[in-house]
C-alpha cells in the first residue's frame, strides 16, 4: 500500500525525535520514499546523517540555504510529497503550524504545501494540556491537519499523562490508514520491468588482483530505487560496490563485464534498461589461476588485454529483446555532448546521460551529478543536483515516454535541436526507438529551459 508513495518528514526537536529514525526504516521498508525536514532543534536530538542515511537523501534544514533553493525549492519540497507527516510536533511547532507562520524551512514547507499534513504531538504533559497548545490543535484540527496522539504514559521529564509521541507502528498504522483512505493512484511505472546495472566491473588479473575504475554505484542504485519507488519491477545488476542494496530492488550481484551482461540478458525482457555501470572496456585474456609471482628478472609481467562485450550495445541492438527504451551513460572527461551523442547512435541507446567524470567535477564517487541528457533529436542539461534527485527525475522522464504513443514522430528539430555538427554526423539509426525520446517536460527544480539547444562548454 506504501510502495511508491512519498512521504515528507518533517521532524521537530524533541526526545521522540529518536523514534522517527524507527518510523523512516519501516516506511521505506515497505517502498514509501521519504524525504526529511528538520527544525533546528530537530538536530539536537536527531543527527542529519542518520536520517540521510535511512531515508538515502539530503537531508533538508535550512531556508536560506541558496544551493538547495536553487537546486529544488521549498514549494517543490513540499509539493513533492503525497502526505506531509510531522513527527515529532513539538509545543513549539504545533504553535507555529497554527499561527501560519514561515520563520523557518519546516514552517515554510508546512505552509506552502498543498498535501494532506499528519502530526505526531511529542510534548511535556503541562505543555499538551496548556489552554494554548489546546487551541492551537483545536485551531489545526479545523484547519484539517489530522493528529495521531499523543500517547498517555510516563515521559522523559518524569510527569506521567498525555504527552507522549505515538509508537513508530502507530504512525505507520496512520498513514496506512490515510492512504487506505485516499484513492488509489497507480504509480507511474507501475506494471513495468526495468533493468538496470550499477557500479565498477572488476576484472581479474590474477586470483588476488584486478583491473577496476572509480564507480560507486550511487547514481544507478538510486536510479534503480526511483524506479521501484514508481512502482516498477526492477532488477538491478550490480557490480561490487560499498553501498546497500536498494528496497524493494531485485539484486544480482556480478563481478565481471561478462557476469553482468550474462545476467542482464537473464533479466530480459524488460521495459526499460538503464544501464549505468561503469564496466571495465578490457580484461586480461586468460587471465592465470594461480597468484603472479615477480620471477627477480625486475621485468613487469605483460598483460594482454581482450576487450569486454558491451552490454549497452548488446541490449540496445538486441534482435528480439530490445527494451521499449534504452538508457545508456557517457562518463567522458573531453567532448561531452559530442562524443555522447556519438555513443547514443553507436550503441543504439535512446538517450544516454552524460557527465564530465574528470576528477575535479567530484561526479565519480561523489554524491552530486550534473548530467546533460542525449536525446535522438536533442539535448538537455539539468542543473548539479544529489543523485537521488537526478534517479527522481530520470524516472519522470522514463514514467512520461512510456505514456507516449509507442511509435512517435520525430520530434521537432527546432524544439529539441542538438549541437548541431554532432547530429549531423551521426550514422541514420538502425532501429527506431520506441519511445519518445523528445523530453516530453523539463525536470523539476531550476529548470534548464527546455527549447533552447545549449552550447557545451
Ligand atoms: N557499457 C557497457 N558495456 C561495456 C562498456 C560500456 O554496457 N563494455 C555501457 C555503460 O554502462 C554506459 C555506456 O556503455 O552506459 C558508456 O560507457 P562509457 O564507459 O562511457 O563508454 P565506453 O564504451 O567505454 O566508450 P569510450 O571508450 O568511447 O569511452
Amino acid at each position: 500500500m506504501l510502495a511508491g508513495r512519498r512521504i515528507l518528514l518533517v521532524v521537530g526537536g524533541g526526545i521522540a525525535a529518536y523514534k522517527t529514525l524507527e518510523l523512516v526504516r519501516r516506511l521505506r521498508d515497505r517502498g514509501a520514499a521519504v524525504r526529511a525536514v528538520t527544525t533546528a532543534a530537530a538536530a539536537e536530538f536527531v543527527t542529519p546523517l542518520s536520517l540521510a542515511a535511512l531515508t538515502g537523501d539530503k537531508v533538508y534544514s535550512a531556508l536560506f540555504d541558496l544551493t538547495d533553493e536553487a537546486e529544488i525549492g521549498h514549494i517543490q519540497l513540499s509539493r513533492n510529497a503525497d502526505l506531509v507527516v510531522v513527527a515529532p510536533a513539538t509545543a513549539n511547532l504545533l504553535a507555529r503550524m497554527a499561527a501560519g507562520m514561515a520563520d523557518d524551512l519546516a514552517t515554510t514547507v508546512l505552509l506552502a504545501t498543498d498535501k494532506p499534513v499528519l502530526v505526531a504531538p511529542a510534548m511535556n504533559v503541562r505543555m499538551w494540556l496548556h489552554p494554548a497548545t489546546r487551541r492551537n490543535a483545536a485551531r489545526l484540527s479545523a484547519d484539517g491537519v489530522a493528529f495521531v496522539g499523543p500517547n498517555e504514559g510516563p515521559m522523559a521529564c518524569n510527569e506521567f499523562g498525555p504527552g507522549r509521541m505515538a509508537e513508530p507502528g502507530e504512525i505507520l498504522a496512520a498513514i496506512e490508514r490515510f492512504f487506505a483512505a485516499a484513492p488509489a493512484v497507480a504509480p507511474a511505472l507501475a506494471g513495468r520491468r526495468v533493468v538496470v546495472t550499477s557500479g565498477p566491473t572488476h576484472e581479474p588479473i590474477d586470483p588476488v588482483r584486478y583491473i577496476a575504475n572509480r564507480s560507486s554505484g550511487r547514481q544507478g542504485h538510486a536510479i534503480a530505487a526511483a524506479a521501484a519507488e514508481a512502482g516498477a519491477t526492477v532488477t538491478l545488476v550490480s557490480g561490487p560496490v560499498a553501498i546497500a542494496d536498494p528496497p524493494g530492488v531485485t539484486v544480482v550481484h556480478v563481478e565481471t563485464a561478462r557476469e553482468m551482461l550474462a545476467a542482464v540478458e537473464a533479466a530480459l525482457p524488460a521495459d526499460v534498461a538503464v544501464m549505468a555501470a561503469a564496466v571495465a572496456d578490457w580484461r586480461v585474456a586468460d587471465a592465470p589461476a594461480s597468484k603472479l609471482k615477480k620471477d627477480g628478472s625486475g621485468r613487469p609481467p605483460a598483460l594482454a588485454l581482450v576487450e569486454n562485450p558491451d552490454i549497452l550495445a548488446t541490449v540496445g541492438r538486441h534482435p528480439t529483446r530490445r527494451p521499449r527504451l534504452v538508457v545508456g551513460f557517457a562518463a567522458e572527461t573531453d567532448d561531452v555532448a559530442a562524443n555522447a551523442v556519438a555513443k547514443r547512435e553507436r550503441k543504439g541507446a535512446d538517450w544516454i546521460v552524460a557527465n564530465d567524470v574528470r576528477p575535479e567535477t567530484g561526479i565519480m564517487g561523489g554524491e552530486a551529478n550534473e548530467i546533460l541528457l542525449v536525446g535522438r533529436d536533442g539535448f538537455e542539461r539539468w542543473p548539479s543536483l544529489p543523485k537521488a534527485e537526478v534517479a527522481r527525475h530520470l524516472v519522470e522522464r522514463i514514467a512520461s515516454a512510456l505514456a507516449g504513443p509507442e511509435a512517435p514522430a520525430a520530434a521537432g528539430a527546432a524544439r529539441d535541436a542538438g549541437p548541431a555538427a554532432a547530429t549531423a554526423e551521426a550514422p541514420p539509426r538502425r532501429r527506431a526507438p520506441a519511445a519518445d525520446p523528445a523530453f516530453p517536460a523539463p525536470p523539476a527544480g531550476r529548470r534548464p529551459g527546455p527549447a533552447r539547444p545549449r552550447k557545451t562548454p
